[in-house]
């Protein structure tokens, strides 16, 4: 929560009359509800205040996120803490804390208490975590890469807002963030699950989305004159399109495999639920990424 809005919400202090007690008790409740704030520092603020609904386009970047480029970048920064293979094992994973997060010493220090605790540990994120990773969309990791993210050891590397590295000088340039973020993406999958993925995708997929995954197959011109945004080339179903896929996740992705797409009674695209196995999709999905990024070289 932002400062202004907990002010507003906290703003409200009752009188404190002839049943004091109980009002000054509700007063400590409202207050102790609304602690601790985001510590955000003015310089941090000032970087972040421009991003205020950003949106980062991707198709407007001069080539395709590449996986080898990130893990230069993912060596030399992210490493330490997320571990050469993103094992969340890096050699300073262990002495990490998490800022200004102690339900305990945040309450006393309502009061102005402040005990001398052990601070908590903040353990970095594992990329080889599936059930973390299918619901994660690329946008949202460009976010806290970006931002960095509050109460825990993940700083911004663009515009910190929470535990700003360099005095929020810019780190990482767009490019750089898809990059390494889709070096950590690669994690998620194998040289096997890729290709088998790509065998389902070009045996049962490809006549309607295309081999290159732009909604040029075979069967595309009669569907572009049901829906219009694969007549402009964009949107669902075009893998292609950067901008629509980076709000995506993986999850959605495996729902719609396998419910299928209809609409107004059409059937645009059949379910695959009962003609796959799940793993089966889950290839599928991992390899419909590859038209987004690049693969590193230990995947191809
Ligand atoms: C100082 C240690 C540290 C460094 C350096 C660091 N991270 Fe993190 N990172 C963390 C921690 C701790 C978390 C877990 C935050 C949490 O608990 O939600 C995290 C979380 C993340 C997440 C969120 C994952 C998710 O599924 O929610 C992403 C993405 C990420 N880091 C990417 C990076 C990248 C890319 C770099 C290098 C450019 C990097 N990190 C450098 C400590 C670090
Ligand atoms: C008969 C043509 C057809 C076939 C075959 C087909 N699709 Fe589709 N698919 C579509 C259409 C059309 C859409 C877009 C529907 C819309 O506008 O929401 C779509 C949407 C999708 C989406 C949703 C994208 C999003 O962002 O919501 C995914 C994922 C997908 N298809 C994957 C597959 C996979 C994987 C296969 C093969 C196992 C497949 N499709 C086979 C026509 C087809």
């Amino acid at each position: 929560m932002r400062r202004r809005e907990a002010g507003l919400l906290c703003g409200r202090r009752p009188h404190v009359g002839g049943s004091g007690g109980w009002l000054l008790l509700l007063a400590v409740l409202s207050l102790a509800g609304c602690q601790p704030y985001v510590q955000v520092s003015t310089a941090a603020r000032e970087a972040y205040e421009p991003l205020e609904g950003f949106v980062v386009r991707m198709n407007f970047m001069p080539r395709k996120p590449s996986a080898d480029e990130g893990r230069k970048i993912y060596e030399a920064r992210c490493a330490v803490c997320h571990g050469p293979e993103g094992r969340g094992d890096g050699p300073m994973a262990e002495q990490l804390t998490a800022p200004e997060k102690n339900p305990y010493t945040d309450f006393l220090s309502v009061f102005r208490i402040h005990p001398k605790t052990e601070p908590l540990p903040s353990r970095p994120a594992r990329f080889d975590n599936l059930d973390q990773m299918r619901l994660n969309a690329p946008f949202a990791m460009f976010e806290t890469i970006a931002r960095g993210r509050p109460h825990t050891a993940m700083p911004g590397f663009q515009h910190p807002a929470y535990g700003a590295v360099d005095g929020g000088k810019p780190y990482l340039s767009d490019q750089e963030i898809w990059d390494v973020l889709f070096w950590e993406w690669s994690r998620t999958t194998s040289r096997d699950r890729l290709a088998q993925g790509r065998r389902i995708y070009n045996q049962l997929c490809a006549s309607c989305h295309g081999v290159a995954g732009d909604g040029n197959g075979p069967e595309a011109a009669r569907i572009r004159e049901q829906v219009w945004t694969w007549a402009r080339g964009v949107g669902p179903g075009i893998f292609t399109d950067r901008d629509w896929m980076a709000y995506r996740n993986p999850t959605e992705l495996y729902q719609r495999i396998a419910e299928g797409v209809h609409r107004r009674g059409l059937e645009l695209m059949p379910a695959y639920a009962g003609k796959l196995s799940a793993d089966q999709i889950w290839t599928v999905v991992e390899y419909l990424w590859t038209f987004v990024y690049t693969p590193p070289q230990d995947l191809r």
